[in-house]
């Protein structure tokens, strides 16, 4: 049984309007309150919203951030978001890196890196995505692959700044799909995760690492149950109040204090 407390995370995406937001988030909001104590959840949404997300969240245990942040901390760089901006509505989250950022606007390694330096500067928890494609899975370059993406980011951090971020591991194969990871496949890639943070310092060793891609009701306690699997990032089932709370519950259940 893992040792360790539980995050979910939902990552919007580019959904959401401010009529179905507010019932999204009272309903989060509400149904979080039951939850065990080291269960700990959260939600990245568009940053339009972040002002109204701040206003239904705050009070509730449920934290909230967005997908991205500039790698620059301001200046003439229109149409993007810097990370202290984003503090200024309260949310203590960021994604860096996931794969659709890393696919569509061709966000490398080393850019992902600065993101996330960017993000711990303005005081915030980057959630660090790493994943393979299925070319590179069957390629046998799943490690390879998610290791060199994660070391890029650990190269740049202090060992301290380090064990102040979550790493997601995300197989861009199952991002969408409704094929998620076996559990297996995904502690297999989980331990390897782990292994190379725990090179970075004992205090890396516990970072939270989230299982992202096609989590649903259905498989999200037999992922979250596995040895270095400490929760999820969740997208589609993230925008159904019914089935996100579904995978909080799932998180609880095998939570230390579940
Ligand atoms: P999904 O997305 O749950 O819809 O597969 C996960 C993600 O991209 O973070």
């Amino acid at each position: 049984m893992p040792k360790r407390a539980k995050l979910v995370v939902g990552n919007w995406k580019m959904h959401g309007r401010l009529a179905e937001n507010a019932t999204l988030l009272q309903a989060v909001a509400q149904g979080t309150g039951e939850l065990p104590a080291d269960v700990r959840v959260g939600v990245c949404v568009p940053c339009p919203y972040l002002a109204q997300t701040q206003s239904l969240l705050e009070g509730s245990r449920v934290m909230w951030g967005v997908q991205d942040v500039s790698a620059f901390t301001h200046g003439a760089y229109t149409g993007e978001v810097a990370a202290s901006m984003v503090t200024d509505f309260g949310s203590t989250l960021a994604i860096v890196g996931h794969s659709e950022r890393r696919a569509y606007h061709r966000e490398s390694a080393e850019l992902v890196a600065v993101k996330t330096q960017r993000v711990l500067e303005a005081g915030l928890t980057p959630i660090v995505c790493v994943g393979e494609t299925l070319e590179e899975r069957e390629a046998d370059l799943t490690e390879q692959v998610v290791g060199a993406q994660l070391d890029e980011v650990l190269v740049k951090l202090s060992e301290q700044e380090a064990a102040r971020i979550v790493v997601a591991y995300e197989p861009v194969w199952a991002i969408g799909t409704g094929k998620s990871a076996s559990a297996q496949q995904a502690q297999a890639v989980h331990a390897f995760l782990r292994s190379r943070l725990a090179a970075k310092g004992a205090a890396v060793a516990d970072v939270p690492l989230l299982y992202g891609g096609s989590v649903k009701p259905e498989n999200a306690e037999e992922l979250f149950g596995q040895m270095d699997i400490d929760g999820g990032l969740i997208g589609g089932a993230s925008l159904k109040a019914q089935d996100f709370l579904a995978i909080c519950k799932a998180a609880g259940a095998i939570s230390v204090s579940g």
